[in-house]
């Protein structure tokens, strides 16, 4: 029988201690409902490590971002902005609209992020995949969407860089993802898991 404070204090499997499980809120820049870009991301979240727990926030309730808002917000912005705030990180998985981040991604960046004393974002540690049906793999958003979020000071994981072209190809009739992109994908989880625990919210 071992004896340690390591074995007496392991928890059993499955039960890890709370402040080890990091909350990953993540963002999907379509609102589509057979969207491709949540079918990925669905099937990313089995692929990472049991101490990343995910949670898909949704976007579609936000509002369009209005200045004259914000003495009484409506109520979608308001759940919004609280729920990315209790997040240890947040990943963004979305498509390309005309060689552009989608507008709904950015309006949500935008109402997450004001009032700017106040910004739901700030200092959280980042991941950014891109999903295309195309053959460019959503690049452009993937770098425009870096680029806002400089602007709202969230840390984007560089590397290893995600660009997912031909989406469609990869599912089979079953919804399961190719052998080759599940390991990229595991990698990718790996990575941005040693990414959230190195950079924790400043
Ligand atoms: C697109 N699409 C697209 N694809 C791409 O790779 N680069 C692009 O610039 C564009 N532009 C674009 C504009 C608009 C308005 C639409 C509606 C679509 C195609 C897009 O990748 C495809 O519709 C995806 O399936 C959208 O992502 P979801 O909804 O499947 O996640």
């Amino acid at each position: 029988m071992p004896h340690s404070w390591f074995w007496d204090n392991e928890p059993p499997p499955g039960e890890k201690p709370m402040s080890a499980i990091k909350d990953v809120a993540v963002i999907i820049g379509s609102l589509r409902k057979e969207s491709w870009s949540r079918k990925l991301a669905l099937s990313m979240f089995g692929l990472a490590s049991e101490s990343l727990k995910f949670e898909i926030v949704e976007i579609s309730e936000v509002g369009l971002y209005n200045a004259d808002l914000e003495e009484s917000p409506p109520a979608g912005r308001t759940v919004f902005r609280e729920r990315i705030m209790r997040a240890d990180a947040v990943l963004f998985v979305t498509p390309e609209y005309n060689r552009s981040v989608p507008g709904v991604l950015k309006n949500a960046i935008d109402v997450g992020s004001r009032p700017s004393k106040d910004s739901a974002w700030f200092g959280k540690p980042g991941g950014v995949v891109s999903v295309t049906p195309g053959a460019l793999g959503a690049m452009a958003a993937n770098h425009q969407l870096r680029q806002a979020l400089v602007g709202v000071n969230v840390a984007a994981m560089p590397g290893p860089e995600c660009y997912i072209a031909g989406v469609a190809a990869l599912f089979d009739e079953n919804g399961r993802l190719n052998e080759s992109t599940q390991q990229f994908l595991t990698k990718f989880m790996t990575a941005f898991e040693a990414w959230i625990t190195a950079n924790p919210v400043r």
